[in-house]
């Protein structure tokens, strides 16, 4: 079967890549490896996965601030890597640092990035003046950039990536160091502009982030794609359908034993800090059933936990470790 790649033919695919792979300068290990990545168009697209996974890496290659070692990567029918200032004028990109102009007022800095892409100084006020209503940052337009709060910088930041309307927008961990209010005040935004129709590339770490705002993602780990799904069919993929996380005095792993051999549909037993975290499918009674094997087994419960399973579960079933640092 023929597959048109840097044409265009292929019809809603806005970010394709093959095979693209970075090995850092001196580096004896592939930072992203091998990466074949399909992104629809509208897709909010999530790249989860913990600090030096290669999220960042990944989304360098493909706003063509990072040169991939080997592989393709394509942004409509933009080949990234041949002609990566064609590929800019597509792209809209929040990075992790805060990149906003310090020498120009909140305003400029949207003003001026129009005018950067070539926009005229009258739209680029009218865009200008509509974005900040739209990011409630209108009363701080005059402001330095120095004035804003790290929810309000983060904030103009997507305006700015915005402002050019680009196909895809970038976004490298959008809330961390954010407080948690600042942070549900992002997600509404960028939930907003999901359903809006804007494609997005979102790169985090948070399972909550990425469980919230994502539609498709890829779970990453040493560069690789270790999983590839909505969030909902991820977490099916555990085939348990409830996580129970039991706090006991004494040894973890008897109790994880106990608890395998003596409750029934056990999915997985994982010792966890003080206690064992059970995956179950059908959880009927299962509050009950836990409670007496671990005192018949000799185990004085401290703590009981009864939750849905989240990403979390779906990254430490496929690596034995946590996301969360
Ligand atoms: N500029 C660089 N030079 C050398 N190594 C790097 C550079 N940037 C990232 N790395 C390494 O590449 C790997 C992937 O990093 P990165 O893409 O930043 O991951 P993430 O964004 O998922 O935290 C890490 O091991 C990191 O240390
Ligand atoms: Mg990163």
């Amino acid at each position: 079967m023929a597959v048109a790649i840097g044409n265009g033919d292929q019809a809603s695919a806005i970010i394709r890549t093959l095979g693209l792979t970075k090995i850092y300068p001196g580096a004896d290990f592939k930072a992203v490896d091998g990466l074949d990545l399909s992104v629809e168009h509208g897709e909010v697209f999530g790249l989860l996965g913990p600090n030096g996974a290669g999220k960042t890496t990944t989304a360098g290659m493909l706003t063509t601030r990072v040169v991939p070692t080997s592989g393709s990567a394509y942004v409509g029918a933009v080949d990234v890597i041949a002609h990566p200032a064609l590929a800019k004028q597509m792209i809209g990109v929040v990075s992790q640092q805060n990149t906003l102009d310090r020498q120009l007022t909140v305003w400029e800095n949207l003003y001026f990035h129009g005018r950067l892409f070539g926009i005229g100084a009258a739209d680029s006020r009218l865009r200008a003046d509509a974005l900040l209503e739209q990011f409630q940052l209108s009363k701080w337009g005059k402001a330095s950039v120095f004035a804003l709060s790290g929810g309000m910088a983060q904030r103009l930041m997507v305006a700015r990536a915005i402002f050019h309307r680009p196909a895809v927008l970038f976004l490298d961990e959008p809330t961390a160091g954010l407080d948690p209010q600042s942070r549900l005040a992002l997600w509404e935004i960028l939930g907003e502009l999901g359903r809006a129709g804007q494609t997005i590339m979102l790169l985090t770490h948070y399972m909550e982030e990425a469980d919230r705002l994502c539609n498709q993602l890829a779970i990453l780990d040493h560069g690789k794609i270790l999983a590839l799904g909505t969030p909902a069919a991820l977490k099916r993929s555990l085939g348990a359908d409830t996580i129970v996380t039991v706090k006991a005095s004494g040894d973890g792993e008897l109790l994880a034993a106990a608890l395998r051999n003596g409750v029934d549909r056990v999915t997985r037993t994982r010792v966890v800090d003080g206690g064992v975290e059970l995956s179950v499918k059908g959880a009927e009674r299962i509050v009950p059933r836990v409670v007496d094997v671990a005192e018949a087994a000799g185990f004085e419960l401290v703590d009981l936990a009864v939750a849905e399973p989240t990403l979390e579960n779906v990254f430490i079933n496929l690596t034995g470790k946590e996301l969360r640092e």
